[in-house]
């Protein structure tokens, strides 16, 4: 029987924090745990929409924070599945700071998360496919074949000569890294 497909819209979340004294350093600046923990949160819950299922965090690629995000500021996290393997899906997250007093508005990071569908008892389960439609959503789709066999090849759940796609950006012969 074919799998059921679902678009990257329907599984869209977003969510509104305000940073308040307790999320932050002492230079008042957000701290990178708490935006983390934010990001799995809305990426989870978007994972959860595509599949209909209970979902684990299976990886985290890099998150690099480039500006501070401030006291008082409200932080938007936007995610959208990109792609669903047999189990597994890629997730990606865009987070944005606002200074609504000031009117002011930065792009903060972006991220991609991994999550993977499971039963009660943990064991992974199918996820239905996922359909691009726009530009963006296809030129995320096609990237995350090259993002999953970089994180598994990480996590050493994937040989490098076994990472065709990856290879193929670097402009690699199959033999040069084997
Ligand atoms: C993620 C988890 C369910 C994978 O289970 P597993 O028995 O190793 O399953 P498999 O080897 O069959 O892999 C299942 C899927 O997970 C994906 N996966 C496993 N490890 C991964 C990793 N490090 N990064 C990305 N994907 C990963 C596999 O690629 C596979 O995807 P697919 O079905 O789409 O092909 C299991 O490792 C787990 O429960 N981890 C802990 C999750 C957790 O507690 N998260 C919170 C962190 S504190």
């Amino acid at each position: 029987m074919a799998k059921k497909t679902k678009s990257a819209k329907e599984s869209e979340v977003v969510m509104t924090e305000l940073v308040l004294p307790n999320d932050t350093n002492t230079l008042n600046n957000l701290m990178g745990g708490r935006l983390m923990h934010w990001m799995d949160i809305v990426s989870a819950i978007a994972a959860q929409k595509h599949s209909n299922l209970i979902v684990v965090t299976a990886s985290v690629d890099n998150v690099s924070f480039g500006k501070p995000i401030r006291l008082g500021n409200v932080v938007t996290l936007k995610a959208r599945v990109t792609r669903a393997f047999s189990s597994s899906m890629e997730v990606y997250i865009q987070v944005t700071a606002e200074d609504i007093p000031g009117n002011k508005k930065i792009d903060s990071n972006t991220a991609f998360f991994t999550f993977v569908a499971v039963d009660q008892t943990g064991r992974p389960i199918d996820v239905p496919e996922l359909t691009p439609e726009t530009e963006f959503e296809k030129e995320l789709y096609e990237g995350a074949l090259r993002r999953r066999q970089l994180r598994l090849v990480l996590a050493k759940r994937m040989k490098p000569e076994d990472a065709v796609e990856l290879k193929s950006i670097f402009k690699l012969k199959p033999e040069d890294l084997s």
